[in-house]
């Protein structure tokens, strides 16, 4: 028997997934993707088939590859960009050459950004939030999804299977043969769907708080959720619907996260210090050193964390450079709900401590005491000190959130 290479996944009887697995990407717009992801695109068979959403331009062949082991190309009738970003519509110009679709369905905002993206030939059709569209044998709905995360983005509905294309929402940087959630381990999903959100999502959470009430109004109660990366959810839908609620409301623990960097050793003791501080006050506390820790993994640590403590050394009147890398990727993430506090030692200036009080001011983290800066090298009397903020952090986040 022929063995082909590249097949096709069975989703449903009519939903089949011709996406891309990308085993090697480590890194997407900044954040740490250790375990590569996948491109999903799907398609509808039926009377007119259609192809919903693509992959990343080098991921070509492979999902050309996939619907071949299903059907011909040429059949497919329509293509949905449910997502303009190039991971998603990187091959769509490619594709409408290859099949001269009889449409081509975007948002409103999707039919701009994807002109704006590519000399693309022929119409494109604009849906409005709650559309409802037959094609063929297939009855769609549309919800616009704006800032989820880019201002084109919307889901797609497949009524009668009961499947929502979702795009980037609810997705995962997760590569696998497993198509589905419950061929995976439960933990691993969590943590990587968590990682995502607070990557990814996590500056449009209004938009996510809204999306639970928008969906019921427009009928959309999926039981299978195909996004645009990682598994199909299909035990678990349910779950990472009420998931994304959670982490939209950004609920906190008493957990704080001690993020530093150093140079010759004395941030890296006061950390330790205030880390004593914090667990001896009764809070949970993770240190996590920035030679060691990727701003991503420190993004996701700040999902739950009641708070987020910063250590810099005072680099030729500046932050670290690491440190300020750090907060320019936190600030675009806009985590709310958090306490903060600064520290760092320093040689004959030591502003560090001042500008990481003032980027947390920026981000609307209100900090705990002025801070504790230390010349050269921390002794007994400045450790004091430092465990003593570790301890007012404690006493805050219990007050706030208990023990
Ligand atoms: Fe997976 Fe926003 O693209």
């Amino acid at each position: 028997m022929e063995q082909k290479p590249f097949m096709a996944a069975k989703i449903t009887d009519r939903v089949y997934w011709v996406g891309a697995i990308d085993w090697a990407v480590r890194d997407f717009h900044g954040y740490a993707t250790d375990r590569g992801t996948t491109y999903n695109a799907y398609l509808i068979m039926g009377t007119e088939p259609i192809l919903v959403d693509t992959v990343k331009a080098p991921f070509r062949d492979e999902m050309l590859a996939r619907i071949a082991s299903v059907m011909d190309l040429s059949r497919i009738r329509h293509i949905i960009s449910n997502h303009s970003e190039m991971d998603h519509s990187g091959c769509l110009p490619e594709m409408i050459e290859m099949i001269k679709p009889r449409k081509v369905i975007a948002s409103a905002m999707g039919v701009k950004t994807l002109r704006d993206h590519f000399p693309l030939v022929g119409e494109l059709t604009a849906v409005s939030d709650g559309e409802r569209m037959i094609l063929g044998d297939a009855s769609l709905t549309f919800m616009e999804t704006r800032m989820l995360h880019w201002p084109d983005s919307m889901f797609t509905y497949l009524a009668d299977e009961r499947l929502l294309f979702s795009q980037d929402g609810f997705g995962m940087h997760l590569a696998s043969h497993e198509r589905f959630d419950d061929g995976l381990p439960g933990e691993l999903l969590l943590n990587e769907a968590a990682k995502y959100y607070a990557n990814i999502i996590l500056p449009f959470s209004p938009v996510v708080s809204n999306l639970p009430s928008r969906m019921e109004k427009a009928g959309i109660r999926p039981v299978i959720i195909a996004p645009d990366h990682g598994p199909v959810w299909r035990k678990g839908a349910g779950e990472i619907v009420g998931r994304y609620a959670a982490w939209a409301a950004q609920r906190r623990t008493p957990r704080a996260i001690v993020a530093y960097d150093t140079m010759w050793g004395s941030t890296a003791l006061m950390a330790r210090a205030i880390g004593e501080g914090i667990a001896r006050g009764g809070a949970g506390v993770k240190l996590m050193p920035l030679g060691a820790s990727h701003r991503s993994d420190i993004a996701t640590e700040l999902l739950d964390a009641g708070a987020f403590i910063l250590g810099s050394p005072t680099l030729n009147n500046n932050l670290f450079p690491t440190v300020a890398d750090l907060l320019c990727y936190l600030k675009g993430l806009k985590p709310a709900h958090l306490i903060g506090a600064a520290f760092g030692s320093w040689g004959w200036s030591g502003e560090a401590v001042k500008q990481v009080a003032e980027a947390l001011a920026a981000m609307n983290v209100p900090t705990i005491g002025e801070g504790v800066g230390v010349k050269y090298v921390p002794g007994p009397e400045a450790l004091q000190r430092c465990a003593a903020l570790g301890r007012a952090v404690a006493d805050h986040l219990k007050s706030t959130y208990g023990a």
